[in-house]
């Protein structure tokens, strides 16, 4: 790995693509050094597009509908992402699991946001889960994607309270504004070598 050459992402996306506002502006600004080689949608219409279109990111649309099986399709994913010469994976609200042929070609290098305080309501919904059990704190949890859903080893947490009259929207906007914070460090630390993964536990070095 070479100090100075830029890291090369290459960012998954299903939709709106707030996360992914967040590392461009903090790319153009210079406090992440990196490159976004891609951004790779697997829905047509999703906005997220638009905003890397609207910053010259090459974008690929890759319709998991056009496959016949998950397998297959993340096959065809590593294939885009090599011809990219991507570093490290990055999913920013890509709504999908990922089979092992995925997870086997980027070991410890593919990044996930989950909207909750992992191991605490893992899959969709994670906002809601959250208000249904009555905590009072949740929060949002980055991780490297394993074999499992939601369940590879946890980089950042950030805690967010629950206040007594949240809805799922209000909750969903507060830990949103966690998640830009959190995903944006997690992903500098990543591209500076600051991160060693040993086991389940990961290392960070300031
Ligand atoms: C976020 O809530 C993230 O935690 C989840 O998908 C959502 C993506 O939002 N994995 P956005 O597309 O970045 O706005």
């Amino acid at each position: 790995m070479s100090g100075n050459v830029p890291r090369r992402l290459g960012i998954l996306v299903s939709g709106s693509g707030t996360n992914l506002q967040v590392i461009i502006d903090r790319i153009e600004s210079g406090e992440i050094i990196a490159e976004i080689a891609c951004v790779i949608s697997n829905k047509a219409d999703a906005f997220a597009l638009t905003r890397a279109a609207k910053h010259g990111i090459p974008v690929v649309i890759h319709e998991n509908t056009k496959f016949t099986d998950r397998r297959s399709y993340d096959a065809a994913t590593v294939d885009i992402l090599n011809k990219f010469k991507v570093d490290l994976v990055v999913l920013a609200g890509f709504m999908r699991i990922l089979t092992d042929v995925m997870v086997n070609a980027f070991p410890n290098a593919i990044m996930n946001i989950h909207p909750a305080l992992l191991p605490s309501f893992q899959g969709l919904h994670a906002q809601q889960q959250a208000l249904d059990y009555g905590v009072r704190y949740s929060g949002c949890t980055v991780h490297f994607v394993d074999g499992g859903t939601d369940t590879g080893p946890i980089i950042m947490q950030t805690v967010v309270p629950v206040e007594q009259d949240d809805t799922e929207t209000t909750l969903s906007l507060r830990i949103q504004k966690a998640e830009h914070q959190t995903f944006t460090t997690a992903i500098k630390l990543f591209v500076d070598g600051k991160i060693r993964v040993d086991g389940r536990k990961v290392i960070i070095y300031q």
